[in-house]
């Protein structure tokens, strides 16, 4: 049984005051619910240490956007892996379109990060995904399989325990074009099957792969209760707090 799990990827949105606002109305309305999900917020650097404090002792779990792949040393500017931890992080997104396209991360960097993330108990929330030209091409299963096994190179399946795959179709983010839940779930059926394949059975049965990309209240129902969806990342529509508990109820 693969519990659900909604997560919000805030990326560059929330100053602390606007981060404790919504964080508030979050926890304010997850009183009256019984979330049968995971929840999980990934707010920017700045606000990580304050949300880890608020959401003590609720259901709300904490992940960050993004760090560096080293351990420590002279890179300035960037966040280590221990520092995300120390703040409360449980989770941190790997591998973002957004990463791989304005900040040119490649399969070789984020299969890096996969491993410093693991060695530091941090648990990944590995994305993948086509842009529209890949899906117009017919070769979307393609390119999903390249990132998959080069962002997983060289794990063994023991390694790779508390890992989350997120499927996040490029062109389906921030364009309010969703992938229906047909299109979506065929693409997780792919990576379970990948995984079996070069995993294994047990492993891929456990997985729990993310849908992201313009979920909304009002779709979010119908991709979830597709056979191999089992969550979703959420952009824009996290960053009110109605919507996204909206969407949590939904699962
Ligand atoms: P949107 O929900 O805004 O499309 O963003 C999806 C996303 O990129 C989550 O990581």
């Amino acid at each position: 049984m693969r519990i659900k799990v909604i997560a919000g990827n805030w990326k560059m949105n929330n100053d602390l005051f606007e981060s404790k606002d919504l964080i508030s109305r979050l926890l304010n309305g997850l009183i009256n619910t019984t979330a049968n999900c995971e929840v999980v917020i990934c707010p920017p650097f700045t606000s990580l240490s304050e949300a880890s404090a608020m959401i003590k002792g609720s259901t709300i779990k904490l992940g960050a956007q993004n760090f560096h792949q080293e351990e420590i040393g002279a890179f300035t500017g960037e966040v280590s892996a221990k520092m995300l931890l120390s703040t409360g992080c449980e989770f941190v997104i790997i591998g973002h379109s957004e990463r791989r396209t304005i900040f040119m991360e490649t399969d070789e960097l984020i299969n890096k990060k996969i491993l410093r993330a693991i060695n530091n108990n941090l648990k990944p929330i590995f994305c993948v995904g086509e842009l529209l030209e890949e899906r117009e091409k017919n070769i979307t299963e393609q390119v999903i399989q390249r990132q998959v096994l080069k962002g997983l190179e060289n794990f063994s399946v023991g390694y790779l325990k508390n890992l989350i795959i997120a499927y996040e179709p490029v062109w389906a983010i921030g364009t309010g074009k969703t992938a229906n839940p047909q299109q979506a779930e065929e693409v997780h059926h792919f990576i379970r099957k990948l995984i079996e394949r070069h995993f294994s059975q047990e492993f891929a049965k456990s997985l729990r792969i993310l849908y992201g990309g313009s979920v909304k209240p009002d779709n979010s129902k119908d991709l979830l209760a597709q056979k191999n969806i089992d969550g979703a990342l959420v952009g824009g529509a996290c960053l009110n707090a109605d919507s996204f508990l909206n969407i949590i109820k939904s699962a």
